[in-house]
């Protein structure tokens, strides 16, 4: 039987679909001023219509960058970010917002002894087919269903004790919280769940500024934010830092 495909879904599915339809509009719209006043105005007709698709493509372009970011960018990404995680292969990992495991499973490739644990409110939202069930469908397909569990869990008040995770991790959830107090609120508990010496990776399409500052204040060590990337059509970057 063949392996079910890997999945991980399309970030904020509704604002790429957003693109595409403000790309049909255009083009609709293009084609029937274009129609009515073809015989009667060709030149203004045929000029107005070369625009409107010029604006179509360029909104079709925005849609499919998107689709792209989601489907192939952030595969190359989440290698990035872990290779800053250095991982032995025994380490106990928390996926912060883990959506369908991207992160989560990416680091329960690279343990050997260790697991991660993924928690998310699955918001549908934010990443097309967000559920726990799709994760773990993931896990099975890319092999490691026995090293990485995934939990109903909300990042503002995380379950685990003090001191319990050797890594925590998170790709672009924490700018869909509410507001800074909110985000605030979840990067503490990420430093907190954290042990001593542990490291914590954050990245995020908007705010990473505003999490060094909370980081800093909240006396995690060797706070760094990486370079910009493009992704999603949005500069983004991560966050480094050491409890
Ligand atoms: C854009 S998706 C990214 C998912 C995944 N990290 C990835 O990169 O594929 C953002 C995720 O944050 C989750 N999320 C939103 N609010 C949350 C909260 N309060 N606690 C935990 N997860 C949350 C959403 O359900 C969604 O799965």
């Amino acid at each position: 039987m063949a392996a079910a495909a890997v999945d991980y879904g399309i970030d904020a599915p509704l604002v790429a679909r957003g693109w595409f339809g403000r790309a049909a509009w255009s083009l609709g719209v293009g084609l029937a001023f274009w129609f009515m006043n073809r015989q009667e105005y060709p030149g203004p007709a045929g000029r107005m219509l070369a625009v409107l698709t010029l604006i179509a493509l360029a909104c079709a372009g925005i849609a499919w960058f998107k689709i792209h970011s989601s489907r192939d960018g952030k595969l190359r990404l989440r290698e990035q970010l872990l290779d800053q995680l250095a991982l032995k292969g025994d380490e106990k990992v928390l996926d912060i917002g883990c959506g369908r495991g991207l992160l989560a499973i990416g680091a329960a490739k690279r343990l050997k002894t260790g697991k991660v644990t993924g928690i998310d409110v699955w918001n549908p939202q934010d990443l097309s087919g967000n559920s726990a069930d799709a994760a773990k469908e993931n896990a099975k397909a890319e092999g490691v269903a026995d090293r990485v569990r995934f939990e109903s869990g909300d990042a503002r008040k995380l379950v685990f004790p003090d001191n319990n995770f050797d890594a925590v991790i998170s790709a672009n959830a924490l700018h869909t919280l509410a507001d800074d107090g909110e985000r605030e609120q979840a990067l503490r508990e990420g430093l907190r769940v954290l042990k001593p010496e542990g490291r914590l990776v954050i990245f995020d399409t908007a705010e990473t500024g505003y999490y060094a500052e909370v980081l800093r204040a909240a006396d995690a060590k060797d706070v760094t934010l990486s370079p910009w990337s493009f992704l999603w059509c949005q500069p983004s970057r991560s966050v480094t830092a050491r409890k």
